[in-house]
């Protein structure tokens, strides 16, 4: 048994996405979320690489030091940038995103062309095109970089106007080039899942990797040997380096759990202490 809690991270609240799925899977255990979201950090996805990766160093390190047991990188950008990084050098697992979704859509595609939707970093990395290309090279896979999606969503306006518009207006490319499977390739998006499958209309699938995450997460504990007592209540708590009463109301929402505890840390501390 080891009692030590979960890290989660992202650039902001699209990692809740994966925390939800990993508290509903493993409701005895501990999870600590951190949301990279100060104004001068967030968002990642228009960064580039090197500065995703330096972030990403920061953020793994901070909750590392705060001892978790295993680590999720609940960021699309983060994981393109950074994940290979950072599983060399910390010795904790880490578990990241990307290829499950990869896996899901080749499944998924009777076409055998995939679209991504993900942010400009992620498309740039080229990991998509690559890890689908491992699976099914015959797999054509058409990619759309949706920079105003995130900054939009993270705002907790997910009803409004412009995000509507903005997503029509990436989803329209993926339309013309007849996919018939979507990865929503960055954490953020399945918040506004109702939306994009709308859009989208109900013949395309659309492919999120919360719950292969989470069931990633508890076969690793279980692996290892590193799960926590079952039977107990598990308890989650939240850091953000942006503004916590901000973090809290928008988190709250696309939560839906009580958050209680958020705490900010300074990014100061964690350029320092990398
Ligand atoms: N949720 C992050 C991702 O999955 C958002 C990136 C950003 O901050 O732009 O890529």
């Amino acid at each position: 048994m080891d009692t030590r809690p979960i890290g989660v991270f992202d650039s902001g609240v699209g990692g809740l996405t994966v925390l939800h799925e990993c508290l509903v899977t493993l409701p005895h255990e501990d999870f600590i979320y951190f949301g990279d979201s100060a104004p001068e950090r967030f968002p990642y996805g228009t960064k580039p690489a090197a500065t995703i990766r330096r972030y990403a160093h920061e953020v793994a390190q901070h909750l590392i030091e705060r001892d978790v047991k295993l680590l999720v990188v609940a960021c699309n950008s983060a994981t393109a940038a950074a994940l290979p990084d950072l599983q060399r050098e910390f010795t904790v697992p880490l578990i990241g995103v990307i290829t499950p979704e990869a896996h899901a859509a080749v499944q998924a595609t009777r076409a055998r062309r995939v679209g991504v939707m993900a942010t400009e970093a992620t498309v740039a990395s080229g990991r998509y095109p690559a890890a689908i290309g491992v699976l099914d090279a015959g797999v054509e896979v058409a990619q759309v970089a949706c920079p105003e999606l995130v900054p939009l969503i993270q705002s907790g306006d997910v009803n409004g106007h412009d995000l509507h518009d903005a997503a029509k207006r990436y989803a329209e490319p993926l339309k013309q080039a007849e996919v018939d499977t979507v990865i929503l390739g960055c954490t953020h998006y399945p918040l506004i899942r109702p939306m994009l499958q709308r859009i989208f209309g109900r013949e395309v699938t659309l492919i999120t990797s919360a719950e292969e995450i989470a069931r990633e997460v508890a076969a690793t504990l279980e692996r290892r040997g590193v799960g926590n007592l079952a039977g107990r209540e598990g308890s989650y708590r939240f850091l953000c380096t942006g503004d916590e009463q901000a973090f809290q109301d928008v988190a709250g929402r696309f939560l839906q759990l009580p958050l209680t505890e958020v705490e900010r840390v300074d990014p100061a501390r964690l350029e320092i202490a990398a």
